[in-house]
């Protein structure tokens, strides 16, 4: 995919603004706090719905203002796509996807395709379980719109058992509603878990190779999924399986008033040979199993869709030592890139074809 343009009104410190990015690599440039990140989140918004950095809606919205907005056009082998989102301080989100309004979010996804790698990727090794099952998520979600709504109707499913397990305890609510929530987190659950097996054993064929070729073969990388809940051979068997596992936890359930067992408490596992890469990695090698993690990111996302995703690399350069950063570039031919950084010189030898100034939410090209 190619990402033509970009129209953010009233979005974080912007009142207005209009980029192109080139086919290449695309720079902005500036001082902290001008506004550079804002810029990859509004396309990454655009590609999966969410801020990587919020989930409330309402920060996006330049302070003063009631509506945000946002646009990301596109062009696939298939023609044009253009995904347009508005944001409200009510909380209320307007979407459109080529000009038409569409009435559910998962809707955006797949149109407007990106990566974004950020510092906190590069810690994402060693973070909690969260940060991984969220890489997976957010990775499966731009990949099939069935995975987001499976997803989605397991949270609802989750929040709405917790709530029950509090009520239980507190006002006698009866134990038996329970059994509703558990068929829905097992249904929606066996689905996620059977996407996210087979996702993390593609991941492992991917990561691993990009790994070995990065480390020059000194290093042997595996990624295990590592679910809550083992499950069967079928999605069938993996909802019998989550069931049982839920009323076998009720009662601990009930005590801690919090679902003890099932996909949300999945993780993913990163080794070197047979070393716990999350426990025992050295600062350089977390940083290469994240840069291998997210170049795989690209490379299944190009595999399923048939075309490249936008790559954002939001301040990564500055972090990774002068070899892992030549590792990236070598990998950015052929990818359109977006990149922010305060000073040029980390991007030595990366090939820029368009150089933004970012100023006080102004963009100036500079030649
Ligand atoms: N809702 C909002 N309304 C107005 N301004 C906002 C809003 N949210 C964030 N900002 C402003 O946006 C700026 C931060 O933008 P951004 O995160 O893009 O900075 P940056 O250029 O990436 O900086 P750094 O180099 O530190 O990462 C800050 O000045 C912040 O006050
Ligand atoms: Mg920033």
């Amino acid at each position: 995919m190619r990402l033509k343009a970009i129209t953010l009104r009233d979005y974080r410190n912007y009142s207005e603004a209009y980029i192109e990015p080139c086919e290449g690599v695309t720079v902005f440039m500036g001082d902290n706090a001008q506004g550079k990140t804002n810029i990859l989140e509004a396309v990454y918004l655009c590609c999966t719905g969410r801020s990587h950095r919020t989930s409330r809606d309402r920060e996006l919205i330049r302070m003063g203002q009631d509506t945000a907005y946002v646009k990301a056009t596109g062009v696939r082998a298939d023609g044009t796509h253009e995904v347009e989102i508005a944001l409200n301080q009510a909380g209320k989100r307007r979407i459109k996807v080529n000009g038409s309004p569409v009435g559910r979010s998962g809707e955006l996804l797949g149109h407007i395709t990106g990566v974004l790698f950020s510092p906190e990727d590069l810690r994402m090794v060693k973070d909690g379980p969260a940060v991984r099952r969220r890489f997976i998520d957010m990775e499966l979600s731009q990949l099939r719109p069935a995975y987001y709504y499976a997803l989605q109707r397991y949270n609802r499913a989750l929040k709405q058992r917790n709530a029950l397990l509090k009520d239980c305890a507190l006002n006698d609510a009866s134990v038996e509603t329970l059994d509703l929530w558990d068929s829905e987190l097992a249904l929606s659950g066996s689905e996620i878990i059977h996407s996210r097996k087979a996702f993390c054993e593609r991941l492992n064929e991917c990561a691993r190779k990009i790994h070995s070729s990065i480390t020059n073969g000194a290093e042997t990388l595996e990624i295990k999924y590592e679910p809550n809940v083992a499950p069967g051979e079928s999605t069938t068997e993996t909802a019998e399986c989550i069931k049982s596992a839920l009323i076998s936890s009720r009662e601990s359930d009930l005590r801690r008033a919090a679902t003890g067992k099932g996909a949300h408490h999945d993780d993913m596992g990163i080794y070197i040979g047979d070393m716990d890469a999350r426990l025992y990695g050295s600062q350089g090698q977390v940083r290469t199993c994240a840069l291998s993690l997210k170049l795989s990111e690209i490379e299944i996302i190009s595999a399923e869709s048939g075309e490249a995703p936008v790559l954002m690399l939001d301040d990564v350069m500055s972090e990774l030592d002068p070899e892992r950063r030549r590792q990236l570039i070598k990998r950015l031919e052929g990818v359109q890139t977006l990149v922010t950084c305060t000073d040029k010189n980390d991007l030595a030898g990366a090939g820029i074809g368009k150089l933004m100034k970012v100023e006080k939410a102004t963009l100036s090209e500079e030649a």
